[in-house]
């Protein structure tokens, strides 16, 4: 699914952010760009920045999410956007309401953008192409489709501690036939010119074909990881499964399981990266999750600069007078 020319304005700037697929190099800078200039607001005494004051965002989480969702929050709360938290499972879907109807309740309540995380794909698009013309959509996560906010953060981490794409090796290691945060990844990783891109994973849990996409595919996790400059472990996704696609978590710790030994096989300063949540000791043991190599947590407070960035560049496409000047993404 290309949801390219739907996300940009006839402008070209991003008005929806639904996939990486098909964005430019420029605009994914663009992103990360941004995401410096915010990155600071969070280590201020006061938290805040004037861009988003008066915006509403709803977020429509219809699957559970910690970081996604609270990071979504803090990012529009940090530019001063009023913030609607919508449990959907306790809320009128259950009761039999239509997505139709209940978008059309938010546009009521004068929402100007909505944060979709769904179990289908395609969801935050059919959404996008749903709402009023001046309501702009961004995608917190769609079935096994794309979690794009999550890829940013993710090269947002990466070009901070490794500082240039072009020269990397990266390995993604794991559940990869599930996740939409890989192919997010790896649509990210591409487009900005990584020339080494790496799947690990056993064959039930790499999809079919997925050499397409530019990455080569590995078996063992002995030689995924050899010599990577970036490990990024993936939890496994076992409410998308279909069927026992693994004999058992120990069984997949053993072959599968990042250790301390076996990250001796990455580059000396690998970097070692995880969406979030982790499972200990199936796919990551606690002494790397918890080690000097680990970006764990960085990831989480990268992605709060990351996701305000995002936010602030499809609310710029409403033309915003943020007090002084049209549009203008100003930090200060
Ligand atoms: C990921 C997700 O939900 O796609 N987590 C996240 O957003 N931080 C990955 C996962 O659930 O394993």
């Amino acid at each position: 699914m290309r949801a390219g020319n739907l996300q940009l304005d006839s402008q070209g700037r991003l008005k929806h952010f639904l996939g990486i697929e098909g964005l430019s190099r420029e605009l994914l800078a663009e992103i990360l760009d941004n995401a410096e200039r915010f990155a600071p607001v969070g280590d201020r005494a006061v938290k805040k920045v004037p861009l988003l004051r008066g915006k509403t965002v709803a977020n429509l989480f219809f699957e559970p999410s910690t970081r996604t969702r609270t990071t979504f929050d803090l990012a529009a709360k940090r530019l001063s956007a009023d913030v609607l938290n919508l449990n959907i499972e306790a809320s009128s879907a259950k009761k039999g309401e239509s997505l139709t109807d209940t978008l059309r309740n938010l546009e009521a309540m004068q929402c100007d953008m909505f944060v979709v995380r769904h179990q289908t794909s395609g969801a935050a698009e059919f959404i996008a192409r749903q709402v009023a013309p001046h309501i702009s959509v961004i995608n917190g996560g769609d079935g096994r489709h794309e979690h794009p906010t999550q890829a940013m953060l993710d090269v947002f981490t990466i070009r901070r501690l490794k500082q240039r794409f072009t020269h990397l090796k990266v390995a993604i290691v794991g559940d990869v036939a599930h996740s939409r945060v890989a192919r997010s990844e790896i649509h990210a990783l591409r487009i900005l010119g990584v020339p080494d891109i790496r799947v690990v994973g056993p064959k039930t849990l790499i999809p079919p074909r997925i050499e397409d996409m530019g990455v080569s595919v590995h078996h063992t996790l002995e030689e995924g990881i050899a010599g990577a400059d970036v490990v990024i472990m993936l939890r496994l996704q076992q409410e998308r499964m279909q069927s026992a696609l693994l004999p058992s978590a120990h069984e997949y710790f053993r072959e599968y399981g990042l250790t301390a030994a076996r990250l001796k096989r990455a580059a000396k300063d690998a970097i070692v990266m995880h969406p979030g949540p982790i499972n200990r000791g199936v796919e990551i043991d606690s002494a790397v999750a918890d080690g000097v190599q680990s970006v764990i947590l960085q990831q989480v407070t990268y992605g709060i600069a990351v996701r305000m960035a995002v936010m602030s560049m499809v609310m710029a496409t409403q033309s915003l007078t943020f007090g002084n000047g049209q549009g203008s993404t100003d930090v200060d």
